[in-house]
């Protein structure tokens, strides 16, 4: 029996041993998250019933990573400590329980419950107000130094308006726009993507080159204040807002809490909010907020016992490959998909997932009848990560792609380098369906009575062949009123909600073209910087891809739909239609601007003008707009996430706006109206 026993805590020490080393040098791990944390559960039992097998390098005694050998080492100057974690309210209450029994009776406490951001921890050292170090975790005692990546991140600050020695600790991050532009690119270029966020997280900070970290557009959130009391500090919220205060990105959801049940009901409104967030978490940090009692509750070899994670349940599942199935999406793209056996994840039921491409498939050997784990992030459509190779029986079927559109029946088509399949029958009914529903939905061009249902109707009835013909229906307004289910008033309510949607916003209209890449999001910062559709349509590849937010995918998407000529048809006809195409900004006048003759520098995003517009406008009144900071530069205008200019301008004592003052200025002047 003790042989059985001592033989299983041998195993569960070499298991965990592969998968940290897998999840913190290769940034890729064989086992989902629940797998690892049951195993180590199991391990730390087993350790607290047998403590005489308990082996002197169980990974129960270490913070899960190690160090590399390729970066420099840096010795924390406070260790660096994990988080033990609790997975339902009971072991909250647990964990409540041993928090009171470590305190005297009367002592009073609450909780700050936190978001447990899914990324990789991160220490800034800063000396007189100048970043000088940046640390990995590593081994919780030794951090590799990543300073030169730091500095490529440009949400940490550089310099900050504090001149005593400071070292803040947070976790660096992914967003997952971020996250699927580089898997699109990735994929693009025959690589494999990144599984998910923390570990494209990981695997660019991890750069021996900094400026792969710099392309891969990473943030940070900062959580944790070393050695508050020589800063005054005395509580973990107050510390969140002295960080803020000083410049820090400081996660917004942080709540106190004054008892388990406020903390059950956090949890509850981050589980709901956790599918809305542009960035991934896996969890609720609950922290004690007195800081000055950490030292009487104490520390495990590896956590501290005044703060626990409670884990989400996990987002990845394993289930059954039944069918592949083809969709046609509006641009034409077939897609495969998995039909899966039912499976709950994150709270949803899942029946279907997406296999991406021909290409994705066989990469990762998908057969139909595998097993599979499946994975639910964020508001991204399910996909099927990996087979289960084990529980692969005979009943596996080989996948083989089709050469024909599943709705028109017509050869389907593969770009060159590109992994998509394409049906380009332009009047394939799949595709005609989809863009004019997409053309008519409430984010597009909000066409009330335009649905799904109604659309596929007139296409039927060859009242609409092509977006265009949306504006044309009004011909047929006879043969309408004579369709069954049809009232005269919806008719009524119909052609005028066509003719009204003449008038929305040029966003609107860039969104329902449908345009590959192009969310409602990217609409806007498209019609921000160029203002009109004409000049979207003439925007080179260059001025695209200098826009902050659009990478090089979608600019690459967005300049070869303007250059397709069935494209630039639709949107001549729409403009003869009269849809509002957007305004030229008015002319101004060059005379006693506070700009004119001025030497200016525009540096970071401005949220109420593009950076090209905010030029042109600056041009026109006589303002000459440079593009590196130098002595001769007069003013230094300065918006989000600003780079180095910044910094420079700071260094050489040149009069600084920030956009508020800029905005403010542009108003007084008249050069905006709002
Ligand atoms: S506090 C001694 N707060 O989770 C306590 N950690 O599983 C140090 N994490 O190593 C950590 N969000 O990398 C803390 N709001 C948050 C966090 C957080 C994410 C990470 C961090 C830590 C790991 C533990």
């Amino acid at each position: 029996m003790d042989n059985k026993i001592l033989e299983r805590i041998q195993t569960l020490n070499q298991l965990l041993k592969r998968y940290n080393y897998e999840y913190y040098q290769l940034n890729e791990s064989s086992v989902s998250d629940q797998e690892y944390n049951r195993l180590m559960d199991e391990l730390i039992e087993l350790e607290t019933l047998y403590p005489q097998y308990k082996l002197p390098d169980s990974p129960t005694q270490h913070v899960g990573g190690s160090y590399s050998n390729e970066f420099n080492k840096i010795k924390h100057a406070v260790p660096m400590l994990s988080l033990s974690n609790v997975y339902d309210e009971n072991e909250i209450e647990q964990f409540n329980h041993r928090i009171e029994e470590a305190l005297s009776l009367h002592q009073k406490y609450q909780y700050v419950c936190e978001c447990k951001i899914d990324g990789l921890s991160i220490s800034l050292v800063y000396k007189q107000g100048h970043l000088v170090q940046a640390s990995t975790r590593g081994d919780g005692v030794i951090g590799e130094d990543i300073t030169a990546n730091a500095f490529n991140i440009d949400s940490i600050p550089k310099n900050i308006d504090y001149l005593q020695d400071l070292e803040v600790r947070g976790e660096v991050y992914m967003s997952i726009e971020t996250l699927n532009q580089l898997n699109a690119i990735r994929m693009k270029n025959h690589e494999t993507p990144f599984a998910n966020c923390r570990n494209a997280a990981s695997g660019s900070l991890r750069q021996l080159d900094p400026s792969i970290t710099k392309e891969r557009h990473l943030d940070v959130f900062l959580y944790t204040l070393v050695d508050p009391t020589k800063h005054g500090i005395h509580k973990q919220y107050d510390a969140l807002q002295f960080m803020k205060k000083l410049g820090f990105p400081v996660n917004k959801e942080a709540k106190i809490c004054n008892n388990v049940q406020d903390i059950f009901a956090f949890i509850q409104y981050l589980g709901d909010k956790r599918e809305h967030l542009p960035y991934d978490i896996d969890g609720v940090v609950l922290k004690i907020n007195e800081l000055d009692l950490y030292e009487t509750i104490g520390y495990t070899a590896k956590a501290p016992k005044w703060a626990t994670a409670y884990k989400f349940p996990p987002k990845e599942m394993t289930t059954r490959l039944l069918d592949i199935v083809f969709t046609v999406g509006r641009t034409g793209r077939i897609t495969p998909n998995a039909v899966l056996e039912p499976v709950k994840v994150a709270g949803s039921t899942i029946r279907k997932a997406t296999l991406h491409n021909e290409d994705f498939i066989l990469e990762r050997d998908i057969k139909i009848n595998d097993i599979v784990v499946i994975r639910k992030a964020g508001d991204v459509i399910p996909e099927v990560v990996r087979v289960v190779k084990e529980r692969r029986d005979q009943s596996a079927k080989d996948f083989k792609m089709i050469d024909r559109c599943p709705i028109c029946n017509e050869p389907i088509y593969r770009e060159e380098d590109k992994a998509a399949h394409l049906c380009i029958n332009i009047d394939c009914p799949a595709r005609l369906l989809e863009s004019i529903t997409h053309f008519a939905s409430r984010k597009a061009m909000d066409i009330d009575g335009l649905g799904e249902a109604n659309v596929k109707l007139f296409v039927e009835q060859g009242f609409i062949k092509s977006v265009a013909d949306i504006y044309h229906l009004k011909d047929f307004e006879y043969e309408l009123k004579h369709l069954p289910g049809m009232g005269e008033k919806s008719i009524a309510n119909l052609l005028q909600a066509i003719e009204k949607s003449k008038n929305n916003a040029l966003e609107k209209l860039v969104f329902g073209l449908g345009i590959p890449e192009v969310g409602e999001k990217t609409a806007k910062i498209l019609v921000n910087e160029f203002s009109t559709m004409d000049r979207l349509m003439n925007a080179t590849m260059e001025q695209l891809n200098e826009i902050y937010s659009i990478g090089e995918i979608m600019a690459d998407a967005i300049y070869h739909y303007f250059r397709e000529q069935k494209n630039l048809q639709l949107i001549e006809t729409l403009k003869e239609i009269g849809l509002n195409m957007g305004q030229e900004t008015s002319q101004r006048s060059v005379k006693d601007s506070f700009f004119s003759n001025k030497t200016i520098v525009l540096t970071g995003t401005l949220s109420f003008i593009g950076r090209i517009e905010a030029t042109e406008l600056l041009e026109s009144v006589n303002a000459k707009m440079t593009s590196s900071v130098s002595k001769k530069t007069s003013l230094v205008i300065v918006g989000n996430n600003p780079g180095s200019k910044y910094d420079k301008a700071l260094a050489l004592q040149i009069p600084i706006m920030d956009e508020e003052e800029f905005h403010h200025q542009l108003m007084e002047e008249k050069l905006i109206l709002f």
